[in-house]
């Protein structure tokens, strides 16, 4: 029986281009749902940049642009890259659309007819300075616990203390340095701890087939009939970017509460766009979700459970709507053993995979051979990836068909003989369809290459036995040649059936090679008829080179020698030529030095100054005063370390776009290479980071 799915991934925020976390999570959504449309059900896949929120709000004031063009850059941005590793989103959305609004809203309403919305008044710090009420992460001061200095509003990095902002001593805004106020304001709850909530949630988890880490987490949250639950605090005041409460003029809803509504969002306009009508779906967005026979099914990672099996599943119940089927929750994707975003530039973009000239089907094959059904981390190992790419994708399946095919097309007009697989092969052949199958649909993709890969290895050990280049020398054995080519294209054909969910691009190219369907599994199996037609053999896949992996986790053959002549160059972290940003260490008198000497328009040219955009920023473990930025220059991206820190959270930078020397020798330092620079305006009393009027491009020169 067909079933028809609705599958969604974790909506990414609209601050910044993809992260390779994102990534994965749509490679390994996207490969589930492949392998469902291929089993002949009906699949609408779909996605949207999560818009709101004050990080948003306040990176595009840095910006000098309004939220709603920040947001919709991000857009375009991220429309333009996920199509590029071959994701088969039917709809990308965005959570700042008339469907969310108004979506959110009718909720909302929804949730307050069932009597589970609360409001009262609460105290919480504001900044007089700002004129915002000031979220958790905005908020410093000194640990009540430790004592130590520059903490965030919820934990201490020295101790690990958990407190309230409240709790803070000395505290200051992050924003404006101002020592925040207590303010007090109506609040909007959802009833998260009303009996009726836990005893829902209770029976959800129940019928629910988790993962057993998430039947774990949630019998600690629900322990004790949810007496450690509390409501949650679904409203905020303005200054926000995010979708006013029905009746409650100038309160928001907090971002959280309209950001999974943004799946329903998305679902909504690719309904109302007619595209799922050209899909196969004939009702409209409403008919289809009332339907109980139609599956919802969340990929997302770890970090974002809590909102996914408590917030989410009740809000929709208590909205008489459609609750998930389940949610799938995966684990972090690290490189080399390390989390990516943190210290010594480790972590790569998916922009640099693709830059270096990296196939996007070989991160999806590497990351599919790297996934279990698990909430586990997986790593990206540089020798792994060209390893398992080189020796089993190639050299175990592309081979196949790059040793057969051709005779057929050379010797026999391209029409095949009548495949032969021995006993046992053909039995191992039968018996791998329905157990690919469960282990694709179980999201154990990792058994199901590994599976895929014996099978490739059956059929190399049977070319490897006929040897059809020897046979092809001898007179009189073309019926045996025939037979050995069509045999080993036979066996390839059922392969390529099983990995096209891994490798769509590749597949379709095989496909059409040898005109057969890869992506309806019913195929498979299927013998291929004596005299079907083949096409002239061309090379499917090539292997990858070491250098592309190399250039892409930033190990250079040469390192950059320094110019002999530059002078001594500025430390990153006590800068001190005219293009250094201002040491933080001890204040400068705040006065302006006398103008340098004239140099020559030469002197000048010298210089090669960029617009680079951040696409990360960091806090750098063992230097207080540095960010480390990860800087895009369009062709390629450096490393920078910045005395910036005291005046930037690194949240609020990713997104920019800044200045950069391009061309300064590259320095080594404690925790890493800076690779350049980026300019700053400052004389002591402050940072101020240089940025290119709007429209400028990473890569441009400044001149
Ligand atoms: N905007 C929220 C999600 C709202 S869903 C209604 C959010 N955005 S995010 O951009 O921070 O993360 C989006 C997804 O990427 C999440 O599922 C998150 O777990 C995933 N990843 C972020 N970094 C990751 C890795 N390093 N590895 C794998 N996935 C990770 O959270
Ligand atoms: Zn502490």
């Amino acid at each position: 029986m067909p079933r028809t799915l609705f599958v969604t991934t974790a909506l990414p925020y609209a601050n910044g281009p993809f992260h390779i976390g994102h990534i994965m999570e749509y490679i390994q959504a996207d490969i589930w749902v492949r392998f469902q449309r291929a089993q002949g059900h009906a699949v609408h896949f779909v996605c949207a940049d999560d818009a709101h929120g004050a990080p948003i709000m306040l990176n595009a004031e840095k910006l000098g642009i309004p939220p709603e063009q920040l947001v919709s850059q991000v857009n375009a941005l991220h429309n333009a890259d996920w199509p590029r590793f071959h994701i088969s989103f039917n709809h990308f959305h965005s959570t700042h659309s008339p469907e969310n609004t108004e979506l959110a809203q009718s909720i909302y309403k929804s949730l307050k007819a069932a009597k589970m919305i609360a409001s009262r008044e609460i105290e919480q710090f504001f900044d007089p300075i700002k004129g915002m009420f000031l979220p958790d992460r905005y908020i410093k001061g000194e640990c009540p616990k430790c004592g130590t200095a520059d903490q965030y509003g919820d934990s201490c990095e020295n101790c690990g203390a958990v407190y309230a902002p409240t709790d803070l001593k000395n505290p200051f805004s992050a924003l404006s340095g101002a020592k925040p106020v207590l303010k007090k304001s109506e609040h909007y709850f959802f009833k998260l701890s009303d009996k009726r909530c836990i005893q829902f949630l209770q029976k959800w988890t129940g019928e629910t087939k988790l993962q057993s880490e998430v039947v774990n987490k949630l019998a600690e949250w629900l322990g004790d009939n949810g007496k450690n639950l509390n409501d949650w605090d679904i409203s905020r005041d303005p200054p926000y970017f995010g979708i006013e409460i029905p009746d409650v003029p100038g309160k928001y809803f907090y971002v959280w509460l309209d950001a999974p509504i943004g799946y329903l969002a998305s679902l909504k306009a690719y309904f109302d766009s007619g595209k799922a009508k050209a899909n196969g779906e004939g009702r409209t967005f409403d008919e289809f979700l009332a339907d109980d026979a139609v599956e919802q099914y969340h990929f997302i990672g770890k970090d974002i459970v809590y909102f996914h099996t408590l917030f989410w599943p009740a809000m929709l119940h208590f909205a008489g709507r459609k609750v998930p089927n389940n949610v799938f929750v995966h684990g972090f994707i690290q490189v080399s053993g390390e989390k990516m975003s943190k210290s010594r530039g480790v972590g790569f973009g998916p922009a640099r995979y693709l830059e270096v000239g990296l196939n996007p089907e070989w991160l999806r094959y590497y990351i599919a051979a790297k996934l279990n059904d698990r909430v586990e981390d997986i790593d990206f190992n540089a020798e792994d990836f060209i390893a398992r790419v080189n020796s089993d994708l190639i050299g175990k399946y592309v081979n196949i068909a790059s040793r057969s095919a051709g005779f057929i097309a050379k010797r026999f007009g391209g029409k095949l003989g009548k495949p032969q697989l021995p006993k046992d092969i053909a039995a191992e052949f039968s018996g791998a369809s329905a157990e690919v199958a469960v282990l694709y649909e179980g999201r154990e993709f990792g058994k199901a290459i590994r599976r895929i890969m014996a099978l490739a290895d059956l059929a190399n050990q049977y070319v490897d036995g006929n040897k059809p280049w020897e046979l092809a020398k001898q007179e009189g054995k073309d019926a045996e040649l025939l037979t050995v080519c069509s045999t080993a294209v036979a066996m390839f054909r059922d392969l390529t059936v099983y990995l096209a969910p891994v490798l769509p691009k590749l597949a379709a190219e095989a496909g059409a090679l040898f005109n057969f369907d890869a992506f309806e599994w019913k195929t498979s199996l299927k013998p291929l008829r004596e005299g079907h037609d083949i096409q002239p053999y061309k090379h499917l896949m090539g292997r990858v080179d070491p250098k592309q992996v190399d250039a892409l986790m930033g190990v250079e053959d040469e390192p950059k020698k320094p110019d002999a002549k530059a002078k001594a160059e500025p430390a990153a972290d006590a800068p001190s030529t005219e293009f250094a940003l201002t040491p933080t260490e001890a204040p400068r008198p705040a006065v302006i030095a006398p103008i340098a000497e004239t140099i020559s328009i030469d002197d000048f040219a010298r210089l090669d100054l960029r617009v680079a955009r951040i696409v990360d920023a960091e806090f750098v473990a063992e230097a207080d005063k540095l960010l480390k930025l990860t800087l895009d220059l369009g062709v390629e991206q450096r490393n920078v370390f910045a005395g910036i820190r005291s005046a930037y959270n690194p949240k609020d930078l990713v997104g920019r776009l800044t200045v950069m020397v391009a061309n300064l020798a590259p320095r080594k330092m404690r925790f890493g290479e800076s690779q350049g620079m980026v300019l700053a305006a400052g004389d002591g009393s402050g940072v101020y980071l240089l940025a290119p009027d709007s429209g400028a491009q990473p890569g441009m020169r400044v001149k």
